[in-house]
């Protein structure tokens, strides 16, 4: 049996080139080794307040976007996380085991309470839910972002607590971080990792961004006062676009240095731009024939339901029997 992938991405914001070549490229790829499954987590989006309307055009527009990347429903299973709800039921059920001092000390957690005036509930047993997802299919490999780390880590520490207390239940998954170069930053602010929340119209490019918006916002882009590219010496504002079509291209490093050595910012850019809009047409292309197919995306979430939910009513019941809570079998 192939290792299971699991891994999730929330319905809000907008999916941008960060998302795509840091996570969701890679995701592709792991589909020809692992049995992967790709979630979107639409119980941690109202963590926050999701005006209901837009949670879900929402939540559509990212499962059709997984699919235009090239995620293939016939190996990989695409699942709305509230449309299993083993996902709630197990994450109750490790609420019990896991001490508030751990939630309380996550980073995530004291960022996102201190920008709100009240800080529900759900805010707090975030990670919780997060370890059910992962743990709900004995998940043995989790690719995140590297601002995810502490939450895997607890979602590890809760496992073992399980474990330790109820006798051996769970899988630890392993975290699995983007390679480097995979690390796409703000097109305004490029000390900071490209954030589908940041504001700002100069931040990021979405997937479906249209070909103007793009060439605007990296012709707009931040760089530095040299008048041409020079590797030795460059800011990180450059740095990060030719990182950008690095990643797009997978050239090799001597084939970047001699493409982009010497050349003005102005041309720079707009080889940059270009390269995008071109990387993201059939990407979008694909989308919007995606969209404009009656039935085939519900038809697609409801077979990633149908396909993971006896892995999920499996675990749940093991945990019940484990507990000693009522169980059929
Ligand atoms: N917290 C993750 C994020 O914001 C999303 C997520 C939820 C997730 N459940 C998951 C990621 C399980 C990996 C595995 O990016």
């Amino acid at each position: 049996m192939k290792p299971r992938v699991f891994s999730g991405v929330q319905p809000s914001g907008d999916l941008h080139i960060g998302n795509y070549l840091g996570a969701l490229k890679n995701w592709v790829r792991m589909q020809s080794g692992y049995e992967c499954i790709y979630c979107i987590v639409d119980l941690h989006a109202i963590t926050l307040y999701q005006d209901p309307a837009e949670l879900r055009a929402k939540i559509e527009e990212v499962a059709a976007l997984f699919l235009a990347v090239g995620i293939d429903p016939a190996v990989s299973s695409i699942i709305v996380q509230s449309s299993v709800p083993a996902h709630a039921e197990l994450a109750w059920m490790l609420t019990c085991v896991t001490p508030v001092g751990w939630l309380q000390r996550m980073t995530q957690f004291k960022a996102k309470a201190a920008s709100q005036d009240t800080v529900g509930d759900g805010l707090l047993q975030y990670p919780v839910l997060m370890a059910a997802d992962i743990l709900l299919y004995q998940a043995h490999i989790v690719p995140v972002g590297e601002d995810q780390s502490q939450h895997l880590e607890l979602t590890r520490d809760i496992a073992q607590r399980f474990n330790a207390l109820y006798g051996d239940t769970f899988v630890m998954p392993e975290t699995k971080l983007p390679e480097v170069g995979a690390r796409v930053m703000g097109l305004d602010d490029p000390e900071t990792k490209m954030s589908k929340s940041a504001p700002g119209v100069g931040h990021g490019v979405a997937l479906l961004d249209p070909p103007d918006a793009i060439r605007k916002k990296i012709m707009r882009a931040t760089t530095d006062s040299n008048p041409a590219v020079d590797f030795e010496t460059m800011g990180p504002g450059v740095r990060n676009l030719i990182n950008i079509f690095q990643a797009f291209t997978d050239w090799p490093d001597e084939q970047i240095r001699a493409h982009f050595s010497g050349l003005g910012y102005g041309q720079a850019k707009k080889q940059v731009a270009e390269m995008v809009i071109e990387s993201l047409r059939p990407i979008q292309q694909r989308h919007r024939e995606i969209v404009d197919e009656p039935g085939y995306l519900p038809g697609v979430l409801k077979q990633g339901a149908e396909r993971v939910s006896p892995i999920a009513n499996e675990t749940v019941e093991l945990v019940k029997k484990r507990m000693g809570l009522y169980s059929r079998s």
